[in-house]
């Protein structure tokens, strides 16, 4: 595929558009498969680059998986290589993800460290003191985390320092197989954690308390194989909701969970956008141009760090002075200087973005640093004068399946070249 995507803007756009099944839950499952022998099948599946990078992972570990319509069938291997390499994870950061898995069907397992990223660095500390816990032993051999359990895994009380989504999946993941009861405390309550442990459930694992932040579980000899639908992505749906605000249009999400985005939709409100819902639908219209709003990233039911360069794209056109404060990653902010390059005035200081309103972004060309800077750059395009061309658009494909084809078809003037 192309990597660039031409946008001509000021088109207002209207209409509907679905969503399919979130990244941030799928690719969870994917490594959840691991823990069972036999064919899983996994439905609303999006086909995003993600995924075939996890599919990738799960080769080389030992299980064959088949694509289609949207269904991942994954046939796992009674005796998985316990190995993710490097190439693989440093593609894709969710695959430190197999460490759990891998240490409590194998007993061992060999993972490359994942560096830092377009995010600044992501540690991984919390994951492995939490698996200590649980019996494991982690050594450091040229770049390769070694772990092992030869006696296997048993269960224990965590107590997370800070509600990470990846440890509290990474030790649910480990937990289901362990000897005995775990409980993992101050533990991440997103709904696609909580959509995590259905699936692990319908596998045969006791869990009580997902999506709530005290996990039990109770850990289970062995697990079978399970067919599950994967939730719907809240973040793809809040960035069409968002493009459709910033080109003062009416965007209808559909197949959506609207409970999963209440801090974004509040946040899209107070904006001055008239926003509806339905048990499965979110409408949004957006103002001619959005009052200002603060708003600070924070874990579920918090404001969603995936969503913060799309509202600062949004806000760059707001009639006055906004702050966005990033408090999960703060080092996300390279695509602040391809909005400026548009003509947004949002800086940063320290962990806050400073956005002055203005009221034109001009078309330009532009780079896509990574997913969400890349939608987060689009959108900005759907509203400026003129032509932009946003380069690396790969980036984008990594998260969003059929982009440029969905906000063509809510009546962007878009094209991959
Ligand atoms: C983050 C998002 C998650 C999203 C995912 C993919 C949050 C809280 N998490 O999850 O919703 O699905 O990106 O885009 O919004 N941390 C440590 N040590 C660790 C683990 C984490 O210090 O061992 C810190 C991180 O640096 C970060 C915070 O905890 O500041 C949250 O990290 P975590 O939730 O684990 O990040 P992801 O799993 O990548």
């Amino acid at each position: 595929m192309s990597d660039t995507i031409v946008i001509d803007g000021g088109r207002r756009l209207e209409g509907s558009v679905p969503v399919l099944g979130a990244k941030n839950a799928v690719l969870k499952h994917m490594v959840a498969t691991l823990l069972a022998p036999g064919r899983h099948r996994i439905e609303n599946v999006p086909d995003i680059v993600d995924v075939r990078i996890m599919t990738e992972v799960l080769r080389h570990v030992g299980a064959s998986c088949r694509f289609e319509d949207s269904v991942l069938e994954i046939d796992v291997p009674d005796a998985p290589a316990p190995e993710a390499p490097l190439d693989l994870v440093r593609q894709m950061r969710a695959s430190i993800l197999v460490l759990g898995s891998l240490l409590a069907r194998c007993g061992s397992a060999r993972v490359a460290l994942p560096g830092g990223d377009d995010f600044g660095s992501r540690p991984i500390d919390f994951h492995v003191r939490g698996l200590e816990a649980m019996g494991a032993t982690f050594e450091l051999d040229h770049g390769v985390l070694v772990a092992s359990a030869p006696d296997g895994l048993h269960g224990t009380d965590v107590f997370l320092e800070f509600p990470s989504v990846g440890a509290t999946e990474n030790l649910l993941l480990a937990a289901v197989l362990a000897r005995g009861a775990s409980t993992i405390r101050n533990a991440a309550r997103e709904p696609e954690l909580e959509d995590l442990a259905e699936f692990l459930m319908k596998m045969g694992a006791k869990i009580d308390g997902a999506g709530t932040s005290t996990i039990e579980i109770h850990g289970v000899p062995d697990l079978s194989p399970a067919v599950h639908r994967t939730v719907p992505d809240r973040l793809e749906a809040g960035t069409y909701l968002v493009a459709g605000a910033m080109s003062a249009g009416t965007v209808t999400v559909v197949d959506c969970v609207p409970e999963h985005l209440r801090m974004e939709l509040a946040k899209l409100r107070a904006a001055g956008c008239e926003v509806s819902t339905t048990p499965s639908s979110i409408t949004v219209t957006g103002p001619e141009r959005p009052q200002p709003v603060d708003i600070a990233t924070l874990p579920y039911p918090g404001f969603h760090t995936d969503m913060h360069p799309q509202l600062v794209s949004f806000l760059s056109v707001a009639d006055g002075t906004s702050i966005v404060t990033e408090n999960i990653y703060a080092g996300r902010f390279r695509y602040l200087g391809e909005l400026g390059r548009m003509g947004a005035q949002a800086v940063a200081d320290g962990q806050h973005v400073v956005i002055r309103g203005v009221e034109t972004l001009s078309g330009c060309e532009v780079d896509a640093c990574d997913i969400r800077a890349g939608a987060a750059i689009a959108i900005a395009g759907l509203r400026g004068e003129g032509v932009t061309t946003i380069h690396d658009a790969a980036h984008i494909d990594r998260g969003y399946q059929d982009f440029v084809l969905k906000l063509a078809s809510l009546g962007a003037a878009i094209e991959r070249h």
